[in-house]
């Protein structure tokens, strides 16, 4: 089959992972007989230098018209440093994701058994966690209205939800839970928002309609603590954008690396993927950074098209190398492998995975001929 694929890499870190997860489906390509087209587009810090909009015009119409859009990372020190910038990198994104209605954000958490003893978490705490996040991810404080005083004394952000957004999610919540361990939890702060008791009694309402699964309820400060204490009690985690944008980072200690997670960002029309973490500039074009994320997005993209075949390929090439230890100094500080020689790994395991496996002495020997 013939698919549309938007790339957009980003900032920082973006080009050099998602150059790894184009390895990926290049090698899907191949292996499963499909032809991916791809275009890439501008977005974020990389954009405002180009056009001076975060966001141009001519990437909404790509996006709009692709079958899926894999997405790198987002973000510059200098506007992070800077609270007066007027244009901001970020801006793009959180545009892209409302022109799009992009509203529903899924993340992935799970601990890897290759790698509990990354994690400063005990094994016994985090071996068997296995959650999906569900965060609201086009309404809530991010989109509400913004203030500052004349005089720059005070400053608001408006936090609003209506019933069709809280419902829209819930349902792909509970959906989604049907297939797992049949259990949502919602997290909010309905002791004190107004906000977050309208999520309860329309989640409650709707929760109904899925009597095979438990729905229970967590006030976000709790389901902080919980999330170290007792992370394997959670199967679906349905909440709000920021509640979700904080959790979903403190989930990924329990998985070892923040390098790990991926994410998908759908809406009626378009699906986005993107891994969850930042751009990283520390780390850019060294050649350092962990493309497994972005890699493991490339796995949902190929889910979300219905792939899933091609995508059960990608993620068993992600548990090999991680099995083997070929992976960067986040995850292997002793022996680190690059950005790119990480890729050519996962890509080489989809096509010719018993090869890889043979040859494995040899790549650590640095003999390999891995292409
Ligand atoms: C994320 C990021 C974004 C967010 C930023 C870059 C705007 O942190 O996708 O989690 O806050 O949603
Ligand atoms: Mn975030």
């Amino acid at each position: 089959m013939n698919y549309n694929i938007a790339i957009i890499p980003g900032d920082g870190i973006g080009p050099e992972v998602t150059a790894q997860a184009k390895k990926a489906l290049d090698a899907v390509a191949d292996e499963f007989g499909h032809t991916f087209t791809y275009t890439q587009a501008l977005m974020g810090a990389c954009a405002i230098d180009a056009t001076g909009n975060p966001l141009p015009e001519e990437t909404i119409d790509i996006c709009e018209a692709s079958d899926a859009i894999l997405f790198g990372a987002i973000g510059h020190p200098k506007y992070d440093n800077d609270p007066s910038a007027k244009v901001r990198p970020e801006q793009g994104l959180l545009r892209l994701r409302k022109s799009l209605g992009l509203f529903c954000n899924v993340r992935p958490v799970k601990a890897y058994e290759q790698l509990i003893e990354n994690s400063p978490l005990k094994r016994e705490i985090i071996s068997g966690a296995d959650m999906s996040i569900y965060r609201e991810l086009t309404g809530g404080i991010y989109f509400g209205e913004k203030n500052l005083s004349d005089d720059g004394q005070i400053a608001s952000d408006g936090c609003s939800y209506s019933v069709e957004e809280i419902s829209r999610i819930a349902h792909l919540a509970f959906k989604e839970a049907q297939n797992r361990r049949k259990k949502v939890t919602l997290v909010d702060k309905a002791n004190v928002l107004e906000t977050s008791r309208l999520w309860r009694k329309t989640v409650t309402a709707i929760g109904k309609e899925y009597p095979e699964v438990a729905l229970d309820f967590l006030f976000v400060d709790n389901a902080a603590m919980q999330m170290i204490l007792n992370p394997t009690q959670f199967d679906v985690i349905l909440t709000e954008n920021l509640f979700g944008d904080i959790i979903s980072d403190e989930a990924s200690v329990i998985g070892g690396s923040i390098g790990l997670l991926a994410s998908a960002s759908v809406g009626k029309e378009n699906a986005l993927f993107e891994p969850i973490h930042g751009s990283f500039p520390q780390a850019t074009g060294k050649d350092i950074a962990n493309p497994l994320a972005s890699i493991l997005s490339a796995a949902m993209l190929l889910r979300h098209l219905n792939l899933h075949k091609e995508a059960d390929k990608v993620e068993e090439a992600v548990e090999k190398s991680l099995e083997l230890g070929f992976s960067t100094a986040d995850i292997n500080p002793e022996n680190p492998f690059g950005t790119s020689k990480v890729g050519d790994f996962i890509a080489d395991y989809i096509l010719n995975p018993e090869d890889t496996n043979r040859n494995f002495n040899n790549i650590f020997a640095g003999q390999s001929t891995i292409i």
